[in-house]
């Protein structure tokens, strides 16, 4: 049996044994492939705006014939997509029906400190949690995910995640393809480990919380190696990165090219044309792929080289790609045919009105010296921010409500995925360099390799007892103490 414990020690040939089954399930046979799932919809304007999830255990077959215990809002795994009108009020009932606490946090929604979902808020076994959810931004693909410190990491890899989508009903004026399931799909994109019964069993180890937990099986909203019908024409993905720690380096088996129109904090000011993506853990971005040549194609994965060989084992222990899924255009009749042009732009910033600068090094332990002194070769002597590791009771952080400031952040150890809570930021420079067109946009969460400095928004409050979170998106990583907190007020 494959334990991720067993996998991130010992790697080697077991897991390769698996990869090769889980490849033979996608495009080379025609078998035996599950078709993409599609999240239920709800849209909370058709329910008077009032949204209940019910956080519990469950039941999936990611192999047939081999349920696998799981954890999902309303559904087995997963959850339904939210799809929220800006200007609207959303109550949301949320029933914790698991046997242990958890909280659910918007991830990128700008929402005030107390109905953030942060590890303030834990919801007990039996309780329900009511948080009135004002949305107020511009479109984007946001999502929501557990967060109560400590558990973080396995609650989410358990099966609990789901999308958000925040609309303002311009999708037809701007001719983007808006059709929920059919040409405007949600793409959960996840690595897991199974057991020879199908269990997911979630056991870190040592060198997954050093690294990153990764898993060697490719899930898309929750079935391996889908197939998705797509009309013959221009299709919109929601990608979300919803992996513990792995980042993935998305491309076409054809190389073609295909369009970046949004970034995690909405749209960027035109289509940014790629061939390759790399999305990090908890990155959204939105892309138009022109699937009106009709011909089936999969989407793939690369080795995640910023992890150097912790990379190429997680996936192969090779420098080749792994199919995540594959889409199988027909003919339609509605299908999108035109790329937009222009979309709406991101408002223009201004770093020389930053009210301070501030740095944050994320260090996961690993550097030589720390490590011979702590005594243990296989301990890190410290996973934290600027030298401490997460405090519930310490504000790190008092920021003031309106203003911007400059952050930057340094990795240390390895290449972080950088969050903030209840706040949008622009990258301002990553490595020394301005960034990629397609990261110039607003933003919540962003992999530094080196360094980035970042220009953070502050639009919403957060008081002493509900403070926002900044943290490293590597699950492992936060839940041991890669955190910090800020008021804003
Ligand atoms: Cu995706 Cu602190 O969150
Ligand atoms: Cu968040
Ligand atoms: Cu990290």
């Amino acid at each position: 049996m494959i334990t991720r414990r067993t996998f991130a020690i010992g790697a080697g040939a077991a897991t390769a044994a698996t990869l090769f089954d889980a490849r033979l399930g996608i495009g080379e046979l025609a078998h035996a492939r599950s078709s993409l799932p599609i999240p239920a919809l709800i849209d909370a304007a058709s329910q008077g705006n009032v949204v209940k999830l019910r956080v519990s255990a469950g039941r999936h077959e990611f192999y047939k014939g081999k349920p696998t215990l799981t954890y999902g809002y309303s559904a087995p795994v997963l959850g339904p997509v939210l799809r929220l009108q800006r200007g609207a009020r959303v109550q949301m009932i949320v029933e914790n029906a698991l046997d242990r606490p958890t909280t659910v946090h918007w991830h990128g929604l700008l929402v005030p400190g107390e109905c953030d979902g942060g590890p303030q808020q834990l919801i007990d076994p039996g309780a329900i949690w009511r948080p009135t959810l004002a949305i107020d931004q511009r479109p984007a693909t946001l999502w929501y995910h557990p967060h109560p410190h400590h558990d973080t990491a396995r609650q989410t890899y358990m099966g609990l995640a789901g999308l958000i989508i925040v609309d303002d009903g311009s999708a037809p004026r701007l001719g983007l393809p808006h059709d929920y399931g059919v040409d405007d799909l949600p793409i959960i994109i996840q690595d897991r480990s199974f057991g020879a019964d199908g269990s997911l069993e979630y056991d870190a180890g040592e060198l997954g919380i050093v690294y990153g937990a990764r898993g060697d099986t490719i899930i898309v909203n929750g079935a391996i190696a889908p197939v998705a019908r797509v009309p013959a024409g221009w299709v919109r993905l929601r990608l979300l990165n919803g992996a513990n720690a792995q980042n993935f380096e998305l491309r076409f088996r054809d190389q073609r090219e295909f369009h970046v129109i949004a970034s995690d904090g909405g749209y960027l000011s035109q289509p940014v044309a790629v061939s390759q993506l790399r999305i990090s853990p908890a990155e959204r971005f939105e892309v138009l792929v022109d699937f009106s040549d009709k011909k089936p194609v999969v989407l793939e994965t690369g080795p995640d080289k910023v992890m150097g060989i912790f990379g190429a084992i997680a996936l192969s222990g090779t420098d080749d790609y792994a199919p995540v899924m594959r889409f199988e255009p027909v003919a339609s009749r509605g299908a999108v045919r035109h790329l937009p042009r222009q979309l709406p732009e991101p408002e223009a910033v201004n770093p020389a009105a930053a009210v301070q600068r501030r740095q944050f090094v994320l260090d996961n332990g690993i550097c030589g010296s720390r490590m011979s002194m702590s005594g243990h070769a296989d301990m890190p002597a410290l996973i934290g921010i600027n030298g401490r590791v997460h405090d519930p009771a310490r504000i790190d952080v008092e920021t003031r409500l309106g203003t911007t400031e400059i952050w930057e952040i340094v990795s240390v150890g390895m290449p972080h995925p950088f969050h903030v809570h209840g706040a949008l930021f622009r990258v301002l420079s990553l490595n020394d360099a301005p960034p990629p067109a397609h990261l110039a946009g607003w933003k919540d969460v962003v992999l530094v390799e080196d360094k980035a400095e970042l220009l953070v928004n502050f639009t919403r409050p957060a008081t002493r007892e509900h403070p926002f979170m900044y943290h490293c998106h590597i699950l492992e990583h936060e839940d041991a103490g890669m955190m910090g907190q800020y008021s804003c007020s």
